[in-house]
């Protein structure tokens, strides 16, 4: 699926903007403030109908009006075409695909997938792991039907479980029933990211040796479950949480499960947090961030890419290389303040807003 058009009402600093994207490679180019990161925002926006920038919807809203809204006509590159619309309000958002109201913003991931790679994710690696579960969270819920469902019934049972143990005098038989609940859905979902993650140590090799200069950088994930995924794993964990039970009425939280996994990523044989360079997290990270484009089986499923001020903070080869990967992607937007390749199609945004196509492909 690829944006053919973008319309943005009212959104950031614009008042009223189409363009018109083809697929493969779009530099969008212009001075800091321009407006650049605005429209990959707004593209980004319709895969989760949540920014990259912000949780805070009403930021999207031009300052002093009192409504935005984003159109876009997807298609697969062929005849059949989709128009997507949200439209921003002080109370909130309304979601349409082709004039019918989204009855849950789940259904999106059907509807167009965006990968963003930013700035500040060199921090991936450093950041708590909350930003590492964030990515496991999203990459499986985009690649599979039922991980999305397994983890928001894992998060009611997890609130359901905290309420109780707020209680002065908590009911341990009503917390023994929802833990052997989330033992359930905690083994689902544990294994997806087992998965995921074998899966990504089988595809990052070669993605990486496109981005590396030198390619000689060996790449591993460690998946750090609170249980291992084994043949036994409900009864592991259910004593694992019984063994927290203590601390949990103290904390009166649940402190073991799911919601308190890890990853840890060794490059060259090295935790990366600890041993890499800014640029080696940079790179590592972004090919974490690409991987799901080829674990996503459907080709027509593939994700749009979105990175975000990514070339200046890359050396000369690193950039070149990373065009040449991203050039035969099915659909690629990036900023930049300048670029002078030739491979793309370039849009020049300019702080009067005026937007002007360079070059067609
Ligand atoms: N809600 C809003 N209303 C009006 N203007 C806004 C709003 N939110 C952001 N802006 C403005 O949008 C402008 C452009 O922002 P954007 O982040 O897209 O710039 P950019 O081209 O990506 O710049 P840089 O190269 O520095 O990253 C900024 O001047 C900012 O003040
Ligand atoms: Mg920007």
């Amino acid at each position: 699926m690829i944006v053919k058009t973008i319309t943005l009402h009212k959104f950031r600093n614009y008042d009223d903007l189409t363009l018109e994207f083809p697929s493969g490679l779009n530099i969008i180019v212009g001075p800091n403030g321009a407006g650049k990161t605005n429209i990959v925002e707004a593209i980004q926006y319709l895969s989760l109908a949540r920014s990259f920038r912000t949780s805070n919807d009403q930021e999207l809203i031009k300052e002093g009006e009192d409504g935005a809204s984003i159109k876009a006509i997807l298609s697969d590159d062929g005849p059949f075409k989709k128009t997507l619309q949200i439209d921003f309000v002080t109370s909130g958002k309304k979601i349409s695909l082709n004039g019918t109201p989204l009855k849950k913003i789940s259904e999106l991931k059907d509807v167009v997938n965006v990968l963003v790679f930013e700035p500040k994710d060199v921090l991936f690696f450093n950041d708590s792991p909350r930003i590492r579960r964030r990515y496991l969270d999203t990459s499986l819920s985009k690649l599979t039907s039922n991980y999305l469902d397994y983890f928001s019934r894992y998060e009611k049972l997890l609130d359901e479980r905290n309420r109780l143990l707020k209680f002065t005098h908590p009911d341990l038989l009503a917390i023994e029933v929802i833990t052997k609940q989330m033992v359930t859905f905690a083994k689902q979902i544990s294994l997806y990211r087992k998965n995921f993650i074998d899966s990504l140590n089988e595809t990052l090799p070669s993605l990486m040796a496109n981005l590396e200069v030198k390619a000689k950088g060996e790449l591993k994930i460690e998946y750090l479950p609170f249980v291992e995924v084994s043949k036994d794993y409900e009864q592991k964990a259910i004593e694992a949480y019984k063994k927290s039970l203590d601390n949990d009425l103290r904390y009166r939280t649940t402190g073991v499960g799911i919601q308190r996994e890890d990853i840890v990523t060794y490059f060259r044989g090295k935790p990366i947090d600890r041993f890499g360079s800014q640029g080696q997290k940079r790179l590592v990270a972004l090919a974490l961030k690409l991987a799901p484009y080829y674990l996503t089986e459907n080709k027509e499923k593939r994700p749009i890419v979105v990175l975000d001020d990514v070339l200046s903070e890359l050396d000369g080869d690193h950039q070149q290389r990373l065009i040449t990967l991203l050039k035969n992607w099915t659909q690629v937007f990036i900023t930049a303040t300048t670029f002078n390749g030739r491979d793309a199609n370039v849009y020049e945004v300019t702080p009067t807003q005026k937007i002007v196509r360079r070059n067609f492909l």
